[in-house]
């Protein structure tokens, strides 16, 4: 006899046993208060209305011909389809070892025959409320399982939770794959042995420098960047990890640590890369300013020529005098440690120049050093100078009493002001004007000094702002166009910016700034095109 009686509603509650007389009784009591009744008048009908249909309540008779309650509560507990269902046995065996033996076997409650309705009533109310509620919180917790493995099986990082002697209790399948074990395997085993002990360097295996140690011990997070780990086959990979102190309870106890790693021997690869390209942009780029520096000396050799020549003249003329007074009758001595003196400046001003092109020449670079602005203006301007083609108006310097000591390369911020005073000194000519270019400096913030050069000659083409700083853009005939370009990248490599103005009057200004000594060491580049 099977039969569903009323609408499913609350909870599902199966009435058994073998008299008709009573399952009447006990459906009568349990009628219209919200449940589902299953009613079944043997044990085989019991275990199997209960497997299909997941009850949160059983009354159970114990005294039944063939299977009795015992057998049947037994059973139900076997089958994990029933096992959470609430078994309340119905019997009029009223001792205490029945009840014992009903409990021992999974039974929740004890009902003796004959029942009071209300008590009926009540303890089934209780039971399946209470199992409903476990239900809800054990799929509830199945859900949460699940979304916790589905995201910890997820993640690329590998996971470790660890006791507080290191030992491992959970791994993520991440963490077999990066280590190389059966995720099976890992569990159990200790952290530090696994992945440390064996380091290479035993020096540097003293425990309490192992990574995860302090975590572990101290409850002191940890993250650490290029610690070498072991793997399952003996070989070795640079990790990254993070370990966090495991607290328990309101008091925190230290209960051991969660580490996250990764391998990073791709990622520490690829920076190593970076950094060598970077080098070799640096060294192809110091390769090619000094390139122009020959270059730029090579357009002035005969300016250098010059230059030197008019001391070698000097000092030619000064030793036939001083000979000629050597062949008179009477020495005066006087005139002739004068001219002598003539001599030795002459050859001071000659040997001056040939100083200034070979430290300009020189390769590599100097690097950085602190440099004097006046000295340094002062210094290129004679230089400059010395390119006689050019050297009509002359050149003016300013330099503005608060400008301090900047650092930077000297010969690079000279071949800087260089090309940007010899083209003002071309554009000057070309215009046919003899108007000096100005040089000045002064103090731009707190941190930056702007050096500008400033012509009065034809002026900026109209296209400039697209292409001044493109390599090889040249409006000259003789011009290679690598001279702006060049101070672009000597002056980015300072930390400081260059560009460029129209004059109103005409002609054209160039800037250039650089951090100054005693700064806070921030770049001069507007925050806009720093990238
Ligand atoms: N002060 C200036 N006044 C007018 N035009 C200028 C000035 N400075 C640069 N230019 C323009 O910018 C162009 C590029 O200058 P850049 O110094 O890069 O090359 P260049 O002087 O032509 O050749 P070089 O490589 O020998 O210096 C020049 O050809 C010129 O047209
Ligand atoms: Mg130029």
């Amino acid at each position: 006899m099977t039969e569903t009686v009323s609408a499913p509603t609350e909870a599902t509650v199966l009435l058994v046993d073998d008299n008709p007389q009573n399952l009447k009784v006990l459906y009568e009591t349990l009628k219209d208060k919200g449940y589902r009744l299953l009613i079944a008048n043997d044990g085989e009908k019991a275990l199997e209305l209960a497997h299909r249909n997941h009850p949160e309540v059983i009354l159970l008779d114990i005294m039944m011909p063939e299977m009795d309650g015992w057998q049947v509560c037994e059973q139900l507990k076997a089958d994990p389809v029933t096992a959470d269902s609430a078994v309340v046995f119905l019997s009029a065996l009223d001792d205490v070892d029945a009840k014992v033996k009903g409990f021992a076997l999974g039974g929740a409650d004890y009902i003796s025959k004959p029942f009071q309705a209300q008590e009926v009533i009540a303890r089934v109310r209780t039971h399946a409320r209470v199992i409903k509620l476990e239900r809800q919180l054990q799929k509830r917790n199945r859900q949460l399982e699940s979304d916790q493995s589905r995201i910890l099986n997820a993640i690329s990082e590998g996971i470790y939770g660890l006791d507080a002697r290191g030992n491992i209790i959970f791994a993520n399948p991440a963490a077999a794959l990066i280590t190389g074990y059966h995720a099976d395997d890992l569990v159990g085993q200790n952290f530090f042995k696994l992945h440390f002990v064996d380091a290479p360097n035993p020096a540097d295996s003293g425990e309490e420098s192992l990574p995860v140690w302090m975590t572990c011990h101290q409850g002191v997070a940890e993250h650490e960047r290029g610690v070498t780990m072991h793997r399952a086959d003996g070989s070795t990979f640079a990790a990254e990890y993070r370990a966090t102190p495991k607290l328990e309870g309101d008091n925190g106890k230290l209960r051991g640590a969660v580490v996250v790693f990764r391998d990073i021997t791709a990622e520490l690869e690829n920076e190593r890369a970076l950094d060598e390209a970077r080098e070799l942009v640096q060294e192809q780029r110091d390769q090619l300013a000094h390139a122009s520096r020959l270059s730029t000396m090579g357009e002035m050799a005969a300016g250098v020529a010059h230059e030197v020549n008019q001391p070698l003249t000097a000092i030619t003329n000064y030793a036939r005098v001083a000979r000629r007074m050597m062949a008179a009758e009477t020495l005066d001595k006087e005139l002739l440690a004068e001219t002598l003196g003539k001599i030795e400046a002459q050859s001071h001003r000659a040997s001056e120049v040939i100083r200034r092109i070979r430290r300009f020449m020189k390769k590599p670079a100097a690097g950085k050093e602190v440099l004097s602005i006046p000295a340094l203006l002062e210094d290129t301007r004679q230089f400059a100078e010395v390119d006689m083609r050019n050297n009509e108006g002359g050149i003016e310097i300013t330099v503005a009493d608060d400008v301090p000591e900047v650092l930077a390369d000297p010969v690079q911020v000279q071949q800087v002001a260089l090309n940007l005073i010899r083209n003002a000194l071309e554009a000057t000519r070309s215009a046919g004007a003899a108007d000096p270019v100005q040089v000045s400096a002064t103090m731009m913030g707190e941190n930056c000094v702007r050096i500008e050069v400033t012509d009065h000659g034809i002026g900026l083409p109209e296209d400039a702002e697209e292409k001044l700083f493109l390599p090889f853009y040249t409006t000259k005939e003789d011009g290679m166009g690598i001279g702006l370009p060049m101070c672009r990248s000597l002056v980015q490599a300072q930390g400081g910016d260059i560009g460029f103005e129209r004059q109103p009057e005409g002609g054209a200004r160039f800037f250039f700034t650089l951090p100054v000594a005693a700064g806070s060491g921030a770049s001069c580049v507007p925050a806009s095109q720093d990238d």
